[in-house]
């Protein structure tokens, strides 16, 4: 299948086939009147129309014209949590009249309400719930997401989880990366007995999922009152010795050493970070971990920002994702999420454009198969209503996504 893409106002490359650190952020690589040449699901030339045009036989290709129109890579969400079963309005309620995010788990809510409603549901009704899910993200763009278990916590239900992202990945156009997070919480059987917890998933659950490839990564909720700095330690090195790779909820409610402990242990990313300190950003630098903030969150839990302006400047590469989960951020819009970084953490938005493009694709070990509009990469690209990129955060709140292509193929229009 041969696809030819014409015309576009600003073709947005974010050409890169590495993370983009610190300054490297700021350019987006931007082809006026550009074009893209697509065989088989792969992105064979990138570049003005009237060249390409000049050397292919148009007459061989589907043409899409994207004349008055932004083309960009498809979003790439590297943090989520879209599978499970109940919803906790009740919770965000309370949180509008000023209870905490910490004070509802404390009083045995949050998460292990959503562990509870997952538990009851059928592997049927967790596949048509995430399938909802992502068509809903496929209409803000996202072509790639990453899904986290964790709301099983025993190990029947997450590995329903994780079975279900499975079957979703077989039946939708987006592309699913999976994550396993039993140290999500400490289950109820294990009260005051985390480091037990902790030797039970590394002992028989860990070695289940890999021998069933049910995850590439591993992370681990590193919070006080959840996971200890040493416990998190433990669970990540054991990990990363049969093989995943790694992420951490880093350093998002209290300064505990998340960020410190992602570069001691070589994760690809930490996560959160509201709380990161210099010392923390420092050594995250000087072992290249990804800085994934989820600015959406911050917002919903009213938590100050990341400091996303001194991360860059310190050389970080950041990547930026919705968090979509039922408990401290309840939204697929990666959009907003842009909004968000420019209005509040003061990123440019050519930086929040590459972090949720290849920055993103880096934070889930695939910079070099997607998240930038270069030749070799997989066809994953979105067609704005509008001629510049500008219009994302402007138009604030919804969708200007009006096409989006993944593999090649026109999935949603
Ligand atoms: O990334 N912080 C921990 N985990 C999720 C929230 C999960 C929940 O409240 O259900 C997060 O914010
Ligand atoms: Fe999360």
């Amino acid at each position: 299948m041969k696809l030819l893409i014409k015309n576009a106002s600003e073709l947005v490359t974010c050409s890169s086939f590495k993370a983009k650190k610190g300054d490297e952020m700021k350019e987006l690589s931007i082809i006026e009147d550009g074009a893209v040449v697509v065989e088989d699901g792969y992105i064979k030339r990138v570049g003005k129309t009237e060249d390409i045009l000049k050397d292919i036989n148009i007459n061989e290709y589907e043409v899409i014209d994207a004349s008055n129109k932004a083309v960009l890579p498809g979003f790439i969400d590297s943090h989520t949590h879209f599978v499970f079963g109940g919803y906790r309005a009740d919770e965000y309620y309370l949180r509008l009249k000023g209870a905490t995010y910490m004070e509802i788990m404390e009083k045995g809510g949050g998460i292990i309400n959503s562990v509870e409603a997952t538990k009851k549901a059928s592997k049927e009704e967790l596949f048509n719930l995430g399938l909802k899910r992502l068509d809903s993200m496929l209409s803000f763009g996202v072509t790639t997401v990453e899904g986290k278990s964790g709301y099983g916590l025993d190990f029947d239900t997450e590995v329903k989880q994780l079975e279900v992202y499975k079957s979703l990945n077989k039946s939708h156009p987006i592309d699913i990366v999976t994550t396993y997070l039993g140290a999500h919480s400490v289950p109820k059987e294990y009260k005051g007995k985390n480091m037990e917890y902790i030797e039970y998933i590394i002992n028989e659950v860990l070695p289940y999922i890999k021998e069933k490839n049910l995850a590439e990564f591993v992370d681990v909720f590193c919070e006080k009152n959840v996971f200890s700095v040493d416990e998190s330690r433990k669970l990540l090195i054991a990990a990363k010795m049969m093989g995943f790779k790694l992420k951490i909820h880093a350093d998002e409610i209290v300064s505990l050493g998340g960020a410190e402990l992602a570069a001691e242990v070589g994760a690809v990313s930490a996560d959160h970070l509201l709380q990161c300190s210099d010392r923390g950003i420092e050594m995250m630098v000087k072992k290249g971990v990804i800085a994934t903030l989820l600015p959406a969150t911050a917002f919903s839990l009213k938590e100050k920002f990341a400091r996303a302006r001194q991360m860059i400047d310190r050389g970080l590469a950041v990547a930026l994702a919705s968090d979509f989960n039922p408990g401290s951020c309840f939204t697929e819009n990666l959009s907003l999420v842009i909004a968000l970084a420019t209005l509040y953490m003061n990123m440019t938005l050519e930086e929040a454009i590459n972090a949720v493009t290849i920055n993103a694709a880096a934070a889930i070990g695939k910079e070099k198969e997607i998240g930038s509009i270069d030749v070799g990469k997989k066809a994953d690209i979105i067609i704005l209503e509008h001629p510049s990129y500008k219009f994302i955060p402007y138009h604030i709140g919804v969708s200007i996504v009006e096409k989006v292509i993944k593999n090649g193929k026109l999935v949603y229009d």
